[in-house]
């Protein structure tokens, strides 16, 4: 009903807007006023984190493209080696699992059933597995060694949009706190971003109260048939699920490519007009990354794409190269999906309003597949 969707059209237009407040409940009582993570809910020992020599993340869909970025912080913060697979894939072939292997199964629902064969799959091998879950109680985390809740409260819409950015939020806090445990070097860095952490939801309100410009692009896209979006180290994931959001709710042939496969192939689809979004990390901090999206921008631009450029504020090397800028705050380079995944959700929902498909309910899709 109306009330339910709280005033908005659609329950994904709701979620979209929770979720500053998502991104904070998530965080609430995690992190103290010294910045140490306080995750007492994680009932893995701390010998048993210490001693882990293998972090895989498992998950479908979007959870797994949180699990893609959540596998950069890992690596990066604690240097654990990490893996991230398909629920699906993983649950067919023969993985190499033992009781130092840590096994992360990120869920919304907790019911999915790749999601919980993997699982069931890693422990029968002695692994540990901790749930990245939504759904309080559900069987995912029922069946896990421990669980570390998101709290983005119910998502209604088929499409995730708030459980993701929990999702990310749940994984860096675990990454820290990973490396807090094992005794990682709180260098700097770190520090930056746990204060980050604490302000995030306030850069993700901001980013809505700017997507006005980009709803007026979605419509002006509508009739097109592809875009593409490109995307570096945490922009990759971030520009397939840009892709698989427009996939479900559009209904258009929509992919994500690492940028810099673009001349392994990819780049042989750019045409006169094609619309390519590209997610453009930090000039600050690993600005080689940087350089490198702005030459792919300026080699697609070049072959006629029309580039729709998601960049931090004060990035004014793209700026001669973006036929459409849309402007995120700055974030450490890590945490920059939380911010810049907001417009390609606002992007899809448009779209998908615009070609007049149904926004929470898409064709062929359920909320949670409880099925093969
Ligand atoms: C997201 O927009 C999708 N509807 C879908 O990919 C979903 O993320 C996937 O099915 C996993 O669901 P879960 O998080 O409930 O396990």
């Amino acid at each position: 009903s109306a009330a339910e969707k709280g005033g908005y059209d659609h329950f994904m237009l709701k979620e979209i807007a929770e979720q500053p407040k998502a991104v904070a409940d998530t965080l609430l009582g995690r992190i103290d006023a010294s910045g140490r993570l306080t995750l007492d809910e994680v009932r893995i020992p701390d010998a048993v984190l210490r001693e882990a020599d293998k972090v895989v993340i498992v998950a479908c869909g979007t959870a797994f493209h949180a699990g893609l970025i959540a596998k950069y912080a890992i690596e990066h913060w604690t240097r654990i080696p990490c893996e991230v697979e398909l629920a699906s894939e993983f649950r067919y072939r023969d993985p190499i699992l033992g009781q130092r292997t840590l096994v992360i199964a990120i869920s919304q629902s907790g019911e999915t059933m790749d999601t919980l064969m993997a699982l069931r799959h890693a422990r029968e091998q002695g692994a540990k597995v901790l749930a990245v879950c939504n759904t309080n109680g559900s069987t995912i985390p029922r069946e896990s060694d421990a669980v570390l809740y998101t709290h983005a409260g119910p998502e209604v819409a088929v499409a995730s949009t708030k459980a993701f950015l929990t999702q990310l939020v749940a994984c860096y806090l675990l990454a820290l706190y990973l490396g807090q445990v094992r005794g990682t070097k709180w260098g700097d860095e770190i520090h930056a971003v746990v204060r980050e952490l604490a302000r995030i939801g306030e850069e993700v309100e901001r980013v809505l109260e700017t997507m006005e410009p980009v709803r007026a692009l979605a419509r002006s896209l509508a009739h097109k048939d592809t875009i593409l979006f490109l995307g570096r180290h945490v922009g990759y994931p971030v520009a397939l699920e840009g892709a698989l959001k427009l996939k479900e709710l559009a209904y258009m042939h929509a992919e994500g490519f690492a940028a810099g496969e673009l001349k392994h192939g990819p780049i042989a689809l750019i045409e006169e007009d094609l619309p390519v979004v590209v997610v453009v990390p930090s000039p600050k901090g690993r600005s080689v990354l940087h350089d490198k999206i702005v030459s792919n921008i300026q080699e697609i631009r070049a072959r006629g794409a029309r580039t729709i450029v998601i960049a931090e504020e004060g990035d004014e090397a793209v700026v001669p190269f973006a036929d459409h800028l849309v402007r995120v705050p700055a974030t450490p380079t890590l945490l920059q999906p939380l911010v810049s995944t907001v417009p390609l959700q606002v992007f899809a929902c448009e779209l998908a309003t615009a070609r007049g498909n149904e926004v929470d309910q898409p064709r062929n899709l359920a909320k949670s597949v409880t099925v093969e």
